[in-house]
C-alpha cells in the first residue's frame, strides 16, 4: 500500500505550534553543537561541520572497531533456560502478546508510525537519558518470560555486564540504553505489541524462523500478493539497513539516536536490531544482506548475550552508585536533553 494510501491522522497541532518546532529545531541545533564539542573533546579534534549522520560514521571509523565477539560472563550459565517461548511453562500472556503482535504489524501500519514519528516531532517529550531511564522504569515488559525486573535493573545488568568483560565505553553505553525505546509505551503506542518483543521485516514474507510463526496467518500481509512473496517488495543484496523493520523500540530508539548522539554505526545496529532474532540468531533473511553487513551482525551477535544472559546475573549496586559512572558515558556519547 503506498504512504499516501493510508491518509495518517496527523495531531493537528496546537494554536503555538509553530513557537514550538522553533524551540525543537533550536534544541536539535544545541544537541548537534554539544555533539561536536563532545566528540572533540573526546578525540582532541577540531570542530568538524557534518551532519550527525556523518558524525556517527566518522566515530564509528575511530572507535567502532575497538570491541571482541567473545563474552566471558555468561560461561557458567544454562542457555537452555532462556526464550523458551513454546513449552507447556510458557505464561500465556507471552503467547497472547505475539498473537497481537504478528497479527497487527502490517506494512501499513508500520508506515503511518513512521510518519508521526517524522511529522509530529512536537508531541514528542525532550529528557535526559537519565531521566528517560527513571520513567521506564516503571514498565515491566510483558514479551520477556525471562524476567519480571523493572527496566532499570535490565539496563544496569547489560552494561555492568560489559564493563566487567572489558568491553569498550560506547558499547557499554548502548547497553545502558538499547531499551529505552520502550518510553513509546508512554507515548502513543498501540498496546505493547508495537513496543516490544521479537522484531521482523515487513514487506516481504513472514519467516518460520519467527517464534510462533503460525499466530502470522492472521496478519492482512500475510495473503498479500507482493508481501506474501519471500522478497516481497525488496531486491536480495539491498542491504540489512534498507529493509523496513517492524514497529517497537528498536526502531524507535535507533531512529532517536541515529540524529542525537555519537554512537558508532555497530553501536546503532545493536540498539537497532537486537530483538532481530530471526536474522542475528536464526540465519533467516540474510538474502537481503549486502557486501559489508557482516560488521553489523557481528556487533549484533556480540551485544546479544549481554542482553539476554545477564537476566539472571544478581542485582547490580543501585542506580544511584552507579549513576556517576554512567554519566560519564552518556555525556561521551549522547549529552541531553534528547527529543524521544
Ligand atoms: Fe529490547
Ligand atoms: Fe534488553
Amino acid at each position: 500500500m503506498a504512504p499516501s494510501a493510508i491518509s495518517p491522522p496527523y495531531t493537528p497541532l496546537p494554536p503555538n505550534g509553530k513557537s514550538l518546532d522553533t524551540i525543537s529545531d533550536s534544541i536539535d541545533a544545541l544537541n548537534l553543537l554539544k555533539l561536536q564539542i563532545s566528540r572533540n573533546a573526546f578525540h582532541n579534534e577540531p570542530t568538524p561541520s557534518s551532519t550527525p549522520q556523518e558524525l556517527s560514521r566518522k566515530t564509528s571509523f575511530s572507535v567502532g572497531s575497538e570491541f571482541t565477539t567473545v563474552s566471558s560472563f555468561d560461561a557458567e550459565k544454562d542457555k537452555s533456560q532462556f526464550r523458551q517461548y513454546d513449552t507447556p511453562e510458557t505464561p500465556q500472556s507471552v503467547i497472547d502478546e505475539y498473537t497481537t503482535q504478528h497479527k497487527s504489524q502490517t506494512v501499513a501500519y508500520n508506515l503511518l508510525q513512521r510518519n508521526k514519528f517524522h511529522f509530529n516531532k512536537s508531541a514528542r517529550p525532550v529528557m535526559t537519558v537519565w531521566e528517560a531511564m527513571e520513567k521506564l522504569d516503571k514498565l515491566i515488559d510483558p514479551s520477556d518470560p525471562d524476567t519480571n525486573e523493572g527496566q532499570i535493573i535490565h539496563l544496569l545488568q547489560t552494561a555492568e555486564a560489559m564493563r566487567r568483560d572489558g568491553k569498550p565505553q560506547w558499547m557499554q553505553l548502548v547497553g545502558l540504553i538499547h531499551d529505552l525505546g520502550k518510553l513509546l509505551f508512554f507515548y502513543g503506542s498501540a498496546g505493547t505489541w508495537d513496543v516490544v518483543g521479537d522484531t521482523f521485516p515487513v514487506g516481504c514474507a513472514f519467516s518460520d524462523a519467527n517464534i510462533l510463526p503460525h499466530t502470522f496467518t492472521a496478519n492482512p500481509d500475510f495473503n498479500d500478493p507482493i508481501y506474501s512473496t519471500e522478497n516481497g517488495i525488496y531486491e536480495p543484496g539491498c542491504g540489512i539497513e534498507n529493509i523496513i523493520m517492524s514497529w517497537g523500540h528498536d526502531e524507535y530508539l535507533y531512529l532517536v539516536m541515529k540524529d542525537q548522539s555519537c554512537i558508532p554505526r555497530e553501536g546503532l545496529a545493536m540498539i537497532r536490531y537486537h530483538s532481530f532474532y530471526p536474522w542475528h540468531s536464526k540465519g533467516a533473511y540474510r538474502q537481503f544482506m549486502k557486501k559489508g553487513d557482516e560488521v553489523l551482525l557481528e556487533a549484533v551477535q556480540a551485544f546479544n548475550p549481554y542482553d539476554l544472559y545477564s537476566k539472571s546475573d544478581e542485582a547490580p549496586p543501585s542506580a544511584d552508585e552507579l549513576k556517576p559512572y554512567y554519566m560519564t558515558l552518556i555525556n561521551k556519547f549522547c549529552p541531553g536533553p534528547i527529543q524521544w
